[in-house]
């Protein structure tokens, strides 16, 4: 029997990867966003086996091993499928799986979703006419023009009791199914009133263009200020970002993360079309996972109160873990990004960006908290530890520019700082030498394993597959262009099999993530799609990028069989020369 998709989605977003293949393998290394332990599965002495805990899947450089947080534990405990569930079900602490319910959890989901998207119109419509004049013109009071505001499918939910309830009814919805969705709520009296009422409506929209939840802003100082949908089958608080689904297009940056809605919006409005929020919540680790999947640099944009800095510190260290990039804006003369842009323009906040202290400068300055740097134990062990930091950074001239720093602060001369940090630079080369040349000394695992198991008929052809593949992965409304691909299309079976896997998953409305796609695929599957799926691939211009994709599909099969054509006819007419009849 099958298990719900919902039910494995809960239960991989409550198995974090690097935790549970922890509990078995010591995680202790890391390099760029990857642990590194020694594999389980092989004998070895310097560890080739990799997590991603930003993916969420693990792979093994030199057994090939590879895939979910599901696929390790069918491996590690040699259970099968329903089993490993089962035991990753207990050490989460969730019931265990129930069986038949899939069908009717899908098409529930799938309902909700309508549900919202009318939603979403019935308050954009509001906007747009009497009942929505006193959101109008709140919203033009925040300065927020008509083409934003479409961009955002922003609305007004009326000031009254049940407006809402009465247009869902007339579409064909019962209140059982408002009441999932957040949208209506009981009262005293046992009857239904709008959740929503007299409020700026932004609707959280996912990399699907599913509408999943909304948040409402007050339009006045009444509490709360904003109101997010509650978390319901298909809306979580605390793993969505309000307008992720245009920040994904963004083409090269700079990536924004604020606190609240109308920032964002505003930023958008003012060309940062990479900003995003979260929910009223601080960033948890699956908003900063969704985040990363679009680019490895973020500019945290908080509020520059307490709050607003300690969010900024927690943030910070989420990201790090994911191995991503972070700069800290620090807002000088205004609130926030908002306020920030209405007094001094879009171009000083430019500026802003790019003056913002780097990680480094931050990681730095944490560093030097942790010491008395007065005393020259402290100062030891403080210059100790920023060796350490400056041996992790690649760009020479930045080391150099952070070593003149501290040499002047500290009374240290630049070089002696410098040569200790290269120091430790060659010692952990020459060791990734010794690694590599042991790798490459075991016959037949200097290559990826999985290159062996799966074949392409045609590696040209098999490119473009693969890009398809990963364009799906971060813009799932390209689907559709999709929709003419046959299996003979492909370049090998497998590769038609994950596309299969993403159209049902879509269809289902259910998560596309790598780690959800492993979970349907063997071990040395698993390994093939992530080494695809780690592959730069840019969506600025997705559907450009997936026609040019599909176009080179097309054109070689062309080509492909007008070759084949061709050797036949040179087949046929040697067969002729040699019966003794001539070419006409
Ligand atoms: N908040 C929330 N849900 C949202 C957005 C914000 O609960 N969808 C919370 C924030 O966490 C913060 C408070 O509401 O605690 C105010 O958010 P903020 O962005 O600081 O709002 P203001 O700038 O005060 O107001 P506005 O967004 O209208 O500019
Ligand atoms: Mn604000």
């Amino acid at each position: 029997m099958a298990i719900s998709e919902t039910y494995l989605d809960e239960l991989i977003s409550r198995s974090d990867i690097a935790d549970v293949v922890g509990s078995y393998v010591n995680l202790s290394k890391r390099s760029g966003s990857n642990l590194f332990g020694l594999c389980p599965f092989h004998n070895e002495k310097t560890p080739s086996f990799s997590v991603s805990p930003e993916k969420q899947i693990y792979h093994c450089f030199g057994c090939g091993k590879g895939g979910g947080v599901i696929n390790f534990i069918m491996e590690i405990e040699g259970l099968g499928f329903q089993d490993a569930v089962a035991f990753l079900a207990r050490r989460a602490g969730m019931p265990p799986p129930e069986d038949g319910s899939s069908e009717e959890t899908r098409s529930r989901r799938g309902r909700l979703l309508d549900l919202n998207k009318d939603a979403a119109r019935f308050y954009y419509q509001v906007l747009n006419s009497p009942a929505g004049a006193e959101a109008m013109s709140y919203m033009q009071r925040r300065q927020i023009d008509a083409p934003t505001a479409v961009r955002f499918g922003l609305g007004a939910a009326p000031d009254a009791w049940t407006e809402l309830l009465k247009a869902m009814k007339a579409k064909g919805y019962n209140e059982q199914e408002m009441f999932e969705a957040g949208l209506i709520k009981r009262g005293k009296n046992g009857g239904f009133y709008d959740t929503f009422r007299n409020r700026l409506m932004f609707p959280v929209i996912d990399i699907r263009g599913s509408v999943l939840g909304f948040s409402g802003r007050a339009l006045g100082d009444s509490e709360p200020k904003y109101l997010n949908s509650p978390d319901t089958p298909v809306f979580n608080k605390s793993k969505n970002l309000f307008a992720i689904n245009l920040a994904k297009k963004c083409k090269d940056g700079p990536f924004i993360l604020c606190e609240g809605n109308i920032d964002v919006v505003s930023l958008h409005q003012a060309g940062f079309t990479g900003a995003v929020a979260s929910l009223g919540t601080s960033l948890t680790s699956d908003q900063a996972r969704l985040l990363s999947r679009y680019t490895d640099q973020v500019v945290l944009a908080y509020d520059g109160d307490a709050a607003g800095i300690k969010a900024a510190d927690r943030a910070i260290k989420i990201f790090e873990q994911l191995g991503m990039k972070v700069r800290v804006l620090r807002i000088n003369g205004a609130k926030d990004p908002d306020e920030y842009i209405k007094r001094f323009g879009a171009d000083a906040f430019r500026n802003l960006i790019q003056g913002s202290p780097d990680k480094l400068d931050y990681q730095i300055a944490q560093i030097r908290a942790k010491y008395d740097v007065s005393s020259d134990a402290g100062r030891l062990s403080f210059l100790n530890d920023i060796t350490v930091l400056l041996s992790q950074v690649s760009n020479s001239i930045e080391r150099e520019v952070y070593a003149a720093k501290i040499s002047e602060e500290m009374g240290v001369s630049k070089d002696a700082i410098l040569s200790e940090a290269k120091k430790i630079i060659s010692r952990r080369l020459r060791k990734q030498k010794q690694k590599t040349e042991q790798m490459n000394m075991r016959p037949g695992q200097n290559r990826q394993p999985a290159d062996r198991d799966i074949r392409y008929t045609d590696p040209v052809s098999a490119s473009a597959e693969e890009g398809v593949l990963r364009l799906l992965m971060l813009d799932p409304t390209l689907l559709p262009l999709t929709d003419d691909l046959k299996e003979g299309d492909f370049s090998s079976p497998f590769l038609f099999r994950v596309l299969t896997l993403i159209r049902k998953k879509l269809a289902d409305h259910s998560d596309v993530t790598p780690a959800t796609l492993c979970r349907d695929l063997t071990s040395s599957e698993a390994s093939r799609l992530t080494a695809i799926l780690d592959k730069p691939e840019n969506i600025s211009e997705g559907k450009k990028a997936m026609n040019d994709y599909l176009i080179k599909i097309r054109y070689r099969k062309i080509e492909n069989e007008t070759t084949q054509d061709l050797a036949q006819m040179a087949e046929l007419i040697k067969k002729k020369k040699g019966m003794g009849i001539a070419d006409e």
